[in-house]
C-alpha cells in the first residue's frame, strides 16, 4: 500500500493542451458544450459519452455513478436507466442533480447542474427499440440496485425472460426509460500550466445566461 501512496503522492502533471478564454464564450453554453463534444469525438476519446451523475438521498447524502449520455440538445442531457434503481429513488425525492465529464486527452472537465425529469414515453420507447435484443432483455431482468442472492439468480431470470419476450414482440418495461437533465449551470474547465487553470461558468437567469471566470 505504501508504494501506491508514494506513487499517488509523487504524481505531478502539468496541463498544456489548450486555453479557454473570454472570446470562446458563446451566448448559450449549449453551443460551447456542443463544440467541446465535437472536439472530443474528433480526438477519438474513448467513452467520451460516459458522465458522472450525482444525486442526493432523502437524508441529504450525495451519491455518484457513471451513466452514458445518449441524447443532447439545447441544454438537455438524456440518459437511460431503471426507474426503480437507487438513483431513481433519489431523483424522485430530489430532482436536482449534477453531471460531470472528464476528457483527459483534452485536459477538460465540464460540470453541469440542473433538474431531472423523466423523458417522454415515446422517446424512451424509441431508444429501447433501437437497443440490441440482449440489452432489451437485460433491462427486463435487472432489478437495478436491489440485492441479488447470486449471479445465477440473474442469469436464470434472463433465460426465463427471453422465453417470455421473444425478439419480435419485446417492449420497453414501464420501469425502464430516460431522464432528461435540464441544465441551469455549467462550468467549463481547461487545464493550464502551474495549476492556473481556466474556469468559465454559465448560470441561467431570467433572460439568458450570466458568465464568470472562476479562480482555479
Ligand atoms: C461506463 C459505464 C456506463 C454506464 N452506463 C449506464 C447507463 O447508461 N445507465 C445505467 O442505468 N447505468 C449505467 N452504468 C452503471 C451505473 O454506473 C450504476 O452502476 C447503475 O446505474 C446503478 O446505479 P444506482 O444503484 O446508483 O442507481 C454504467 C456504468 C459504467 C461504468
Amino acid at each position: 500500500m505504501n508504494h501506491l501512496n508514494e506513487k499517488i503522492f509523487q504524481l505531478r502533471q502539468d496541463f498544456m493542451k489548450g486555453v479557454l478564454s473570454e472570446k470562446d464564450i458563446t451566448p448559450d453554453p449549449s453551443e460551447l458544450f456542443a463544440l467541446w463534444l465535437q472536439q472530443a469525438v474528433a480526438a477519438q476519446i474513448e467513452e467520451f459519452q460516459a458522465m458522472g451523475l450525482s444525486t442526493v438521498s432523502v437524508d441529504g447524502k450525495p451519491s455518484s455513478r457513471i451513466v452514458y449520455l445518449r441524447e443532447f440538445d439545447n441544454n438537455q442531457f438524456c440518459f437511460y436507466t431503471n426507474y426503480h434503481s437507487r438513483k431513481a429513488e433519489e431523483i424522485e425525492n430530489n430532482s436536482h442533480a449534477g453531471i460531470l465529464f472528464f476528457w483527459k486527452e483534452l485536459e477538460r472537465q465540464i460540470r453541469i447542474e440542473g433538474v431531472l425529469e423523466k423523458a417522454p414515453t415515446a422517446q424512451s420507447d424509441a431508444y429501447f427499440d433501437a437497443r440490441p435484443y440482449e440489452s432489451k432483455v437485460g433491462a427486463w431482468a435487472s432489478h437495478q440496485s436491489h440485492i441479488l442472492s447470486s449471479r445465477t439468480e440473474l442469469e436464470k431470470r434472463m433465460e426465463e425472460l427471453k422465453k417470455q419476450h421473444p425478439p419480435e414482440t419485446i417492449k420497453r418495461p414501464e420501469f425502464w426509460g430516460g431522464y432528461i437533465l435540464k441544465a441551469n449551470y455549467y462550468e467549463f474547465w481547461q487545464g493550464r500550466k502551474s495549476r492556473l487553470h481556466d474556469r468559465i461558468s454559465f448560470e441561467r437567469n431570467e433572460t439568458g445566461w450570466n458568465t464568470c471566470r472562476l479562480s482555479p
